[in-house]
């Protein structure tokens, strides 16, 4: 199944390539700056007839809704993001990812982010490690919040409806720095790699992070929700993913105590 998904991914990825050549038909969902192009479509379309035709009886969950009606992840389900970071793709032509994940029984089992411009594929095989195209991931080690690279949108420190603002702004004060991205697979795949420490964000859904977390958890990170309990692969929410260590201090220290 992982070499199909591996095999696949990368087609995909060049088909984005190329189609920086051509003019995107872009489109809004459910606001202004919430867009979708036709690459997104396409890719997803891409991955769901390949899917359909490899594995009939495997179902497909999928950001543009191209596979099925998801309520549950019993069986084998793919969850998939054609193009995580939409709006970097349209604006920067980078700094987005294909994400692919296969569940069974609610279990991640294969995680993929690929970073098709940087060719990157991260990859995961639950129980087997995790690897940046062929070099192995190393597992990750305690790292102190006075030491720590973060990514967090800024736009939730000013305001933010489920946590009070305060709190981020003190923990953004203390770490050594943050960054932001804006594709929530290649953050959680940095964090994989070591090239952040953390990561927290408001509001994703299972098709943003359902790869990425076991990537993170593959190298022995921690991904919950912001105040520490599971994420919901149906629902979506909030999501915080960390080198261990500074996972439970900073829910210990700024989000649960304050
Ligand atoms: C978005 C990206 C972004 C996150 C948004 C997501 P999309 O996904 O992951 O980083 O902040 O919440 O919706 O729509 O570009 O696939
Ligand atoms: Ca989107
Ligand atoms: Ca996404
Ligand atoms: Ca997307």
């Amino acid at each position: 199944m992982d070499q199909y998904a591996k095999k696949w991914i990368k087609e995909a990825g060049a088909k984005l390539r190329e189609s920086f050549a051509t003019e995107l038909n872009i489109e809004t969902k459910t606001n202004p700056n919430d867009l979708v192009t036709n690459m997104d479509k396409e890719t997803e379309r891409f991955f769901v007839s390949k899917i359909k035709e490899t594995f009939p009886g495997h179902r497909i969950f999928g950001e543009e809704g191209m596979g099925h009606d998801i309520n549950d992840l019993k069986g084998t389900v793919w969850i998939i993001d054609p193009i995580d970071g939409t709006l970097n793709f349209i604006h920067q032509q980078r700094n987005f990812a294909i994400s692919l994940a296969i569940y069974e029984d609610g279990v991640g089992k294969v995680g993929m982010v690929y970073d098709v411009v940087h060719d990157e594929l991260y990859h995961a095989i639950k129980g087997e490690g995790a690897y940046l195209n062929h070099y192995p991931l190393s597992p990750l080690s305690k790292v102190g919040v006075e030491e720590a690279i973060l990514s967090i949108n800024a736009s939730w420190i000013v305001t933010n409806k489920r946590i009070n603002p305060a709190i981020l702004a003190a923990l953004v004060n203390d770490v050594r720095g943050t960054r932001s991205y804006g594709s929530a697979a290649l953050e959680l795949a940095f964090v994989a790699a070591g090239r952040i420490d953390g990561y927290i964000t408001m509001r994703l859904s299972p098709w943003d992070f359902a790869a990425g977390s076991i990537l993170v958890e593959e190298v022995g990170g921690k991904v919950s929700d912001l105040f520490g309990e599971n994420l919901d692969y149906i629902k979506g929410g909030s999501l915080f993913a960390a080198k261990p260590g500074f996972h439970e201090f900073v829910l210990e220290e700024y989000i649960l105590k304050r």
